[in-house]
């Protein structure tokens, strides 16, 4: 397959968006050579064969969609020509966030080559996508087209006539390759043929395109998961029912960090970034208060400070209540089996309740010192020393454990002021470089002194 360029004949294996040439938008079109497609013809990847040292980075552009957080993840902005999975439960929110993505990006015309945006949607009725849009007081909607369809062919036709900048297509699980096709919608082999279809489209026009993926409840990606290796970003977008924080995470990304995340809010006019994480999480956790701690922990790469709260006491009936939301369950149960057995506290005939603040659930070792803090704490009902953080694991035998990039998580923590951290004992070649006053503790028991617990 090759392309050339209308205005000056300019010969080219891939199809540019500006003639290199004569600086001419758009010129490119296809040069039919055996008036056929054929499905094995894997040119449209560029695959001439050249010396590494030939070939040539261009200078990527990315579209900003002005979503800090989203942008981040993308690793700086949209790249055209990127296929990218946006994976989630229904109701989470996939539809609303990439609504707004596309509303900034059709408001903001410069930067995306005056192309318009396009959202496909095989599951919702125009009038659906426009109460949501209405809803999140979207603008520049004159650039932003809608197409109800799920017929890949269809599709197909529309994105070749149109050439937009980005595409969003909600579901790819609703997409049908062909009409002739016998198996159903959202079958394995429906969703593969359909992203194979896309890419090729993505990468020959330039258009970067969002496919929207159903998870089961369970977690499993039925169809979305078997595309993962075809596309260039996977993100995932998480959040529990009962809480309004949505974390946006990348798992892969050909052309950004992985493990990257960003932190929303669903609120009644759609999803707002959260822009400091570690102060919306401990916002009211500054004041020292029986049963509470405040522990740096790690969301991917990304250090997030959270407030673990925990209320001891009492069981009136006999047999004590457990509960947690946000955090491990076994894992409490395990630590409290460790406060019970090393510091000899009888939380065996109490009530306990753990909950990680503000609606986000982190399942992390290094919460163990936080946890078994916020648990003493409130078993005592004494507060931790003011201004003070705690991180580490906690081993069977009460040993307080190493954990990684502590570091950028004291670092996180100095920027909200925190002046004192008990962390694990560490190795004397690790250099600490730290403002904060470091107190390592080598078990619980230490670690409890140093708290003031
Ligand atoms: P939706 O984007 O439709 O989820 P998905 O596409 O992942 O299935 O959003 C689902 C929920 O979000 C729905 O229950 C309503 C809620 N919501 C808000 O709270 N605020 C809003 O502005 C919007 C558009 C939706
Ligand atoms: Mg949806």
């Amino acid at each position: 397959m090759a392309y050339k360029c209308t205005n000056c004949g300019h010969f080219s294996l891939k199809w540019m968006g500006r003639c290199p040439d004569c600086n001419q938008w758009n010129s490119f079109e296809e040069v039919i050579e055996n008036g056929r497609e054929d499905i094995q013809d894997f040119t449209w990847i560029e695959s001439n064969l050249k010396p590494l040292s030939d070939v040539k980075l261009d200078a990527t552009k990315r579209w900003e969609t002005e979503i800090g957080e989203f942008d981040r993840i993308m690793g700086g902005g949209i790249i055209p020509g990127a296929l990218t999975l946006l994976g989630g439960e229904p109701g989470v929110g996939k539809s609303t966030l990439m609504l707004q993505v596309a509303g900034n990006l059709a408001r903001s015309k410069e930067g995306k080559d005056n192309r318009p945006i396009i959202y496909i949607s095989g599951e919702e009725l125009p009038a659906q996508i426009k109460l949501r849009a209405n809803r999140l007081e979207l603008k520049g909607e004159h650039n932003l087209l809608i197409l109800s369809e799920q017929s890949l062919p269809r599709i197909e036709k529309e994105l070749k006539k149109l050439n937009p900048s980005t595409v969003i297509v909600d579901s790819i699980q609703s997409i049908v390759p062909s009409l002739a096709k016998t198996t159903g919608p959202g079958s394995i082999q429906q969703v593969g043929e359909a992203t194979y279809e896309l890419n090729k489209l993505a990468k020959r026009q330039g258009s970067a395109i969002f496919l929207i993926g159903h998870i089961t409840k369970g977690g499993e990606l039925a169809g979305p998961k078997a595309i993962e290796h075809m596309v260039d970003v996977v993100m995932y977008l998480e959040g529990g029912s009962e809480s309004d924080v949505r974390i946006l995470r990348a798992v892969k990304n050909r052309y950004g960090a992985i493990d990257e995340v960003g932190v929303f809010q669903m609120k009644e006019k759609g999803l707002n970034e959260i822009i400091n994480p570690s102060k919306f999480f401990t916002a009211r956790g500054n004041e020292a208060k029986p049963g509470s701690s405040i522990v740096p922990s790690l969301e991917g790469t990304r250090p997030i400070l959270v407030e673990i709260q925990a209320l001891v006491s009492p069981s009136g009936y006999g047999n004590s209540q457990r509960r947690c939301t946000g955090l491990d369950f076994n894992r409490v149960l395990l630590l409290l089996a460790v406060i019970e057995k090393n510091l000899g506290l009888h939380i065996g005939s109490e009530d306990v309740y753990l909950n990680l603040a503000g609606g986000i659930s982190i399942k992390e070792t290094a919460l163990d010192l936080g946890i078994t803090a916020a648990v003493v704490s409130s078993f005592k009902n004494r507060p931790i020393i003011q201004g003070t953080i705690v991180v580490g694991e906690v081993s069977l035998n009460g040993e307080v454990r190493r954990i990684r990039k502590l570091k950028e998580r004291l670092f996180e923590a100095t920027k909200l002021g925190y002046k004192r951290a008990v962390i694990p004992m560490l190795d004397n070649r690790f250099q600490l470089d730290s403002p904060m006053e470091a107190i390592s503790v080598r078990n619980i028991d230490e670690a409890m002194d140093a708290t003031g617990l």
